[in-house]
């Protein structure tokens, strides 16, 4: 598929909801097609999204407009959405591939840091040892996967807002991800700063060196670790917003929201 497709700039005028021929909504649409704003550039499905998915003009614009219409949140829904209105799949590859990985990575590094070392009772220096390696080096692909992530957002684009959506759910929605964008970032950075300050090398999977060319105190390092930890938290927090965001869209409002990023 060509990369021009998610792109917000260069969305063609046929898709929009002008190039519809419907005499029931002649008088909507011209209202609609007159408006400078955003909605010139959304996407066909949004015309029916946008006046709510039980309202008369929606109803009858789906009934007219497509065989049969089906609400967002459903597999046929999900088909009759423009691929503009979706993210693309090697941004949904990466967005499923971090989540697995960042739900994997914190539990593990909280279990790995209270492994006691010997002589402490309960003590198991080679498995501490192996998860830290597995700890670091997946830490380290989620910071090669930000980076794809933001190489691709910035290249191809990633779908406008559902239109559906209040002030309140776009500004909120776009907050978290731009803070989940920011620790995708800063929290593995900071893994791998203080580690290859204190406790170098730094190898990815065993094998590839990756150390950073700095080093420092124990102290710093301490401290560092502290800000990895702290930073991880607040991003699980956000992840539970946002799980919980994204299932009040499947569940209950039922606007594609969660369709555009299920695989
Ligand atoms: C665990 C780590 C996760 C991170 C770091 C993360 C991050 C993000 C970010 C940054 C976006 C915005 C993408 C963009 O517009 O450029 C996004 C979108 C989305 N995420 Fe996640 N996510 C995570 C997990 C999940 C999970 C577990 C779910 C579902 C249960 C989910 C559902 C969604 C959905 C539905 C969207 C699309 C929202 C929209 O269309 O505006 N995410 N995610
Ligand atoms: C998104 C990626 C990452 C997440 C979510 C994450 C999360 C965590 C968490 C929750 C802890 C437990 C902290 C504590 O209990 O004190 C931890 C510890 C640790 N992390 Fe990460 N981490 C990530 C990436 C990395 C990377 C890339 C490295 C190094 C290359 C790294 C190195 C470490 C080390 C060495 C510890 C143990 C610190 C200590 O023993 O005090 N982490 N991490």
């Amino acid at each position: 598929m060509p990369p021009e497709r998610h792109r917000r700039d260069v969305r063609p005028a046929a898709h929009g909801p002008c190039m519809v021929s419907l005499s029931l909504l002649d008088q909507e649409r011209r209202k609609k097609c007159h408006q400078p704003s955003s909605h010139q550039m959304a996407p066909a499905s949004s015309f029916r999204n946008d006046r709510g998915p039980h309202s008369p003009a929606a109803t009858a614009l789906a009934s007219t407009a497509a065989p049969a219409h089906h609400p967002p949140d459903t597999r046929e829904g999900m088909a009759a959405m423009s691929q503009a209105d979706v993210y693309s799949t090697p941004h949904r590859i990466i967005h499923w591939a971090t989540a697995a990985l960042i739900i994997g990575l914190v539990p593990i590094g909280i279990y790995m840091s209270s492994i006691p070392y010997p002589p402490n009772p309960g003590a198991n220096p080679a498995l501490k040892n192996s998860l830290y390696e597995w700890h670091k080096s997946f830490g380290l692909v989620v910071l090669l996967l930000a980076v794809a992530r933001v190489a691709l957002k910035v290249t191809q684009g990633t779908p406008p807002p559902v239109p559906t959506l209040t002030t309140f759910q776009r500004i909120a929605s776009a907050a978290t991800h731009h803070l989940l964008y920011v620790l995708i970032f800063l929290v593995p950075f900071l893994g791998w700063l203080a580690t290859s300050m204190c406790y170098g090398p730094v190898n990815l999977f065993w094998t590839i060196p990756v150390t950073l060319p700095f080093s420092g105190q124990e102290s710093t390092c301490a401290g560092i670790y502290r800000v990895h930890f702290g930073t991880a938290v607040l991003m699980t927090l956000l992840v539970f917003a946002h799980v919980g965001a994204a299932l009040m869209h499947l569940v209950v409002f039922k606007d594609g929201v969660f369709r555009r990023m299920w695989p």
